[in-house]
């Protein structure tokens, strides 16, 4: 039933020309020297025609980091609406965050595309680049030279004359994605000096394999203070080498791959990472003029180049937003697409949804169709494990617990990844979900409703889709917040979800995209009273 559609391959590259010149250019400024125009001009590059028109508005970019969206804001989700439409999928977020740190590797000019520009972790992305003195023009959407309004913003990033290897550690705290700017810097100004990043509600969310990764490339790296201080060997260059991953950590993946791309001599990753987001990495790596094989395996192999140039590049869409909408659908018996996006991305989540009765398939070029069980049939529960990729993915576990407490049936969710990223099933027990906690496991016993709505006798417009009832309800992470919101759309009567700005950290316009669905969700700003809701102006 499910297409397995391969992507196309989305760059235009002109990289590596500048070779050491270029290093010793960046270097030059980052150590404060006034060398950095050496590099300038080394190294090809291709400019996003257009991309770079907007003026970047600094001062805008640090006020709006510093208050994040949403906060004081809430979700009011009234539940039985149908879904019908398609949703619009926006660029990865773990994939933009990622290549716009790995732009401060390149000895050019980078344009990328289909960066989901309003998401807070990007403004704070952009604000950790722009503290070391790469240049970041961002585009509007539909930017000459995109291929389509749905091509989101192109972000183009000048890092040929930085200025520091230490990025700005009160924005780096608050973004933890930023850890991934410590091997570009290292590798390409010899040093680097990044405040440690910290746990969040999902777990410790320690960095030891990224440290011992850059280590076993020569790398001088200390931890200290909340900072971790990294200095490449003597003469400037990170060696290639043999890293065995003890876990195939996203992060610790991309880390070592980043330093590689310009370390003398071939290194070899194995026990990577095999997320699309890291497969984007090094094709993007590979589009700057770098030499990456293996990408999507356990084992990558790098052959480290004297630098790299400009590019163009687009993002892959995000599989874990298609996935939220997707299940958004399947909770509310609805029949919805989402476009743009890659099937074979999403081949353990579409299975799971399979296995509840739902059926999903392409209806056009990177579009799929979520029809919900026929026959008025109840969805049935499914066990579910998160894994690393290809297994089912931890950012998918929340919203599919969501699913299962209105599910026929009991399933066990176990979640492997994270170690405290069960916190939704408190939250969803405010709704009436019957779930049994033991660990790193929960036991969903499912609330159905009476029939399937819409059927006769059965809900419908305003009838629920599960046995959950609204309450008042608190998201601590992104994806908490987006599986909150979902069950919200499948209980009897009003849900408020609080804790916004987590879902506004990785959902471009969730609520703006759930409405064009169909679903009854507004967004309010919270008054002081705890019922005190009012439409943000
Ligand atoms: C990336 O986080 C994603 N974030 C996460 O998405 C995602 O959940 C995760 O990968 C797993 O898929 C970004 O890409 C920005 P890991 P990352 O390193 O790289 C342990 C979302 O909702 N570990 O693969 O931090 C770690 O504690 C976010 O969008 C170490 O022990 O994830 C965790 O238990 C949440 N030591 C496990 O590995 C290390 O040095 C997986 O972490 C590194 C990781």
């Amino acid at each position: 039933m499910r297409p397995g559609a391969g992507g196309g391959r989305r760059a235009g590259a002109a990289g590596g020309a500048g070779g050491a010149r270029g290093r010793a250019g960046a270097r030059a400024g980052a150590q404060g020297a006034a060398g950095a125009g050496a590099g300038a001009g080394a190294g090809a590059r291709a400019r996003a025609s257009g991309a770079g028109a907007a003026a970047p508005e600094v001062a805008a970019v640090a006020a709006a980091a510093a208050v994040p969206a949403g906060r004081g804001q809430v979700l009011r989700v009234r539940g039985g609406a149908r879904l019908e439409g398609c949703a619009p999928v926006s660029g990865a977020k773990n994939s933009a965050l990622a290549l716009l740190a790995a732009s401060l590797l390149c000895d050019g000019e980078v344009c990328i595309r289909r960066v989901p520009a309003r998401l807070r972790d990007v403004t704070l992305m952009r604000q950790v680049l722009e503290s070391v003195g790469a240049r970041v023009q961002a585009g509007a959407p539909g930017a000459p030279g995109a291929q389509g309004a749905e091509e989101g913003h192109a972000f183009c990033v000048d890092a040929r004359a930085l200025t520091s290897a230490r990025p700005d550690a009160a924005a780096v705290r608050s973004l933890r994605a930023s850890i991934l700017t410590l091997a570009p810097l290292l590798a390409r100004v010899g040093e680097a000096e990044v405040a440690l990043p910290g746990g969040c509600a999902i777990g410790a969310r320690p960095v030891d394999l990224h440290v011992r990764g850059l280590r076993a490339l020569g790398a001088e790296v200390e931890v200290s203070g909340g900072t971790v201080r990294a200095r490449a060997p003597a003469g400037g260059r990170l060696r290639g080498a043999r890293v065995y991953l003890d876990f195939p950590s996203v992060g610790a993946t991309e880390t070592v791959l980043m330093a590689a791309a310009l370390a003398e001599g071939t290194t070899l990753i194995e026990n990577a990472a095999q997320e699309p987001e890291v497969e984007d990495l090094a094709d993007f790596l590979n589009a700057a003029g770098g030499h990456v094989a293996g990408a999507g395996t356990s084992t990558l192999e790098i052959r480290g180049a004297p630098s790299l140039g400009g590019c163009e590049f687009t993002v892959i869409p995000d599989r874990i937003e298609a996935g939220t909408f997707l299940t958004a659908a399947a909770l509310t018996y609805s029949a919805v697409s989402v476009a743009p996006v890659m099937p074979n991305h999403l081949t353990a989540v579409l299975a799971k949804l399979e296995a509840t009765g739902c059926q999903v398939g392409l209806d056009g070029p990177m579009r799929l169709r979520l029809v919900p069980p026929p026959g008025g049939e109840l969805l049935r529960a499914a066990d579910v494990t998160s894994l690393p990729y290809p297994g089912f993915p931890t950012d998918m576990q929340p919203q599919f617990t969501a699913l299962l407490a209105g599910a026929q049936g009991s399933a066990l969710v176990r979640e492997t990844v994270f170690e405290n990223r069960l916190g939704h099933a408190a939250e969803l027990g405010r709704m009436g979900a019957q779930l049994r906690q033991d660990g790193s496991a929960v036991m969903v016993e499912g609330r159905p409703p009476a029939r399937v709505p819409g059927q006769s006798g059965g809900g419908g417009a305003g009838g629920a889709h599960s046995g959950l009832w609204g309450a008042s309800v608190s998201a601590r992470n992104l994806r908490e917040g987006a599986a909150l919101t979902l069950a919200g759309l499948a209980a009897e009567g009003e849900t408020l979800v609080t804790g916004v700005e987590h879902i506004d950290r990785g959902y471009e316009g969730f609520d703006e995209k759930l409405r064009a669905l169909g679903a009854d969700v507004a967004r309010l700003e919270a008054g002081p009273g705890p019922l005190d809701m009012k439409r943000p102006a």
